[in-house]
């Protein structure tokens, strides 16, 4: 990657890839619809205008070294990440093979969402774990993985300060610009492998007309344009900080429900509605031991195990 937006001639870069001129001016024409800027054609020479912002292994890397962060494999097209990760995971790939994508074709989210993927303007990863802890604490490491996303934004721009909603939305100005699905295989007292996908908007300034008034991303609240590797590298350190307390420090289980509940107008005195079981209606009083959301309603106090919040 040094020197990347040197001039180079089209025999030069045939010769290193082992091919000819017109298969170099193919590819050149290939990366180019893929959204990559490069200037000249096969007399003059080949140059490319800026380093693209793609999520590169090659990249990504060296910048999280120390991590437990690799391999870390890239598409340009997938259907969703989650499935592949889900996948590989079946098939023994290790714990912190990461997955990440310029665009998905089949985004998920949770419940029956779809997650809206478009290209190479929102970061769409996805993490294999395979932590030594029951399948109770997926919901801990969920929300850890939420405070990993606030704390990477945050240290990239201390302006920007997402409001955490329970379970795992980040949103700013009220708007989501960032969702968290965790899936698993678990035996009743044994996860056997999680994968964490994580969604963020980075850079999207337009939305499909049905998330418009629901959608936002760090570009449209912030007005700047965000360094998606900066971003996706900062975000994996953080999640590997909080992965290796969870696992050594005895008292992270209780720092992860505080930061949240810091960082969260939602976890307590909201009023909300819980679409679950048929709805119901309440004020938030904080999270419970396993993480889960208390809500005092007419009829008491009930906890909220999976169902969607919103604020009324
Ligand atoms: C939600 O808020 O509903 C969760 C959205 C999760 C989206 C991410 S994008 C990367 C990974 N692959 C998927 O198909 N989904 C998750």
């Amino acid at each position: 990657m040094d020197h990347a937006t040197v001039v180079v001639s089209g025999t030069k870069i045939a010769d290193e890839i082992g091919t000819g001129r017109s298969e170099v001016w193919r590819l050149i024409q290939q990366l180019r619809s893929l959204g990559v800027d490069v200037a000249g054609h096969p007399a003059t020479g080949y140059q490319l205008r800026a380093v693209p912002d793609l999520l590169l292994p090659d990249l990504l890397e060296p910048l999280v070294k120390g991590t437990i962060f690799h391999p870390i494999h890239h598409y340009y097209k997938i259907g969703s990440t989650n499935s592949t990760a889900m996948e590989a995971a079946a098939g023994g790939a290790p714990e912190g093979s990461v997955f990440l994508a310029e665009e998905q074709t089949a985004g998920r989210g949770r419940g029956a969402n779809a997650w809206h993927s478009a290209r190479s303007t929102g970061i769409y990863c996805s993490i294999i774990l395979r932590p030594n802890l029951p399948p109770s604490d997926a919901l801990i490491l969920s929300l850890a993985a939420g405070l990993a996303v606030h704390s990477a934004i945050q240290q990239l721009d201390t302006r920007v300060n997402p409001d955490l909603k329970w379970p795992n939305d980040l949103l700013l100005d009220g708007k989501k610009f960032c969702g968290i699905l965790t899936e698993m295989n678990a035996e009743a007292t044994r996860v056997r492998h999680l994968v964490i996908g994580i969604g963020i908007n980075v850079n999207q300034v337009r939305f499909p007309e049905d998330l418009r008034e629901v959608a936002t991303s760090l570009k449209a609240a912030s007005g700047t344009e965000w360094s998606r590797v900066e971003l996706t590298a900062a975000l994996l350190k953080s999640l590997h900080r909080e992965y290796r307390d969870l696992l050594e420090k005895p008292n992270a289980h209780e720092s992860i429900l505080r930061r949240f509940a810091e960082h969260s107008s939602y976890v307590r005195k909201r009023r909300v509605r819980i679409e679950e079981n048929g709805g119901f209606e309440g004020v938030t009083e904080g999270l419970d031991s396993r993480g889960f959301l208390q809500v005092r309603t007419a009829q008491g106090l009930r906890t909220v195990l999976s169902g969607t919040v919103r604020a009324i």
